[in-house]
């Protein structure tokens, strides 16, 4: 049934899942906090981050998707005054809450993650990003709605905290697609997930 699913959904958009990590894994602490996000390290031989090129690729993607927890932590970062990071682009919270819409942008979902991607989603947007949290990445892997993995690791052990990925009930196998190391010490990688749409190197 899933597969079906995945077969009628526009094939021309793309789902990515991107979250910054700790080396050890976590993307928050227990407390949901992420003050270890600002490191101090610098890489010599790293990439700078251009403002510009940050700017344009942004505006390459067409939508956001996010856990209630991460909406949850959004918020907070709101009421800081540390601003809105999703732009003025459609924010897909799921929850089965009721939570505040604090903007236009935002639209609340609850239910079968499937349908939605597959029914809603890729037939409207080319460019789809799961931002987090662990709950709601690995929901996106366990039903095979990824295309892409991007993985920020910050040069930080925090010892424990909230995975990146909760609780997989198999293995993914993955395809390296791109490195890149920054001045700060932040590598990302990105990863195509294998075994699904066209993929000639099929998972095992
Ligand atoms: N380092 C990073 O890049 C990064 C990125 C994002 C988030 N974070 C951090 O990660 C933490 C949150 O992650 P998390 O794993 O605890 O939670 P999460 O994935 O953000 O949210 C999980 C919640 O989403 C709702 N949900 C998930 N699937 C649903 C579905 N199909 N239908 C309806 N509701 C659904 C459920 O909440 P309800 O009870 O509301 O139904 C579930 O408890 C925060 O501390 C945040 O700051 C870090």
């Amino acid at each position: 049934m899933r597969d079906v699913r995945r077969q009628e959904a526009n094939t021309d958009s793309r789902v990515t899942i991107h979250m910054a990590a700790s080396l050890d894994g976590f993307i928050a602490r227990r407390d949901g906090s992420v003050d270890w996000l600002e490191t101090s390290d610098e890489f010599a031989d790293g990439e700078t981050m251009d403002p510009a090129f940050v700017e344009a690729f942004l505006r390459t993607i067409d939508c956001y998707v996010m856990g209630s927890r991460t909406y949850e932590t959004a918020l907070r970062f709101e009421g800081q005054g540390l601003g809105w990071a999703y732009g003025d682009k459609p924010t897909f919270v799921l929850t089965s809450r009721n939570l505040p819409r604090v903007r236009d942008t935002v639209e609340f979902y609850s239910g079968d993650l499937t349908q939605f991607v597959n029914g809603h989603l890729r037939p409207a947007f080319r460019a789809v990003w799961f931002v987090g949290g662990g709950a709601v990445s690995a929901e996106c892997l366990r039903h095979g709605l990824a295309d892409e993995v991007r993985y920020s690791i910050l040069p930080i052990l925090i010892g424990d905290g909230i995975p990146f990925f909760e609780k997989l009930d198999r293995d993914i196998s993955l395809h390296l697609a791109a490195v890149k190391a920054y001045k700060t010490g932040m590598v990302e990688l990105c990863y195509e997930v294998r075994g699904h749409r066209g993929d000639s190197r099929h998972a095992t």
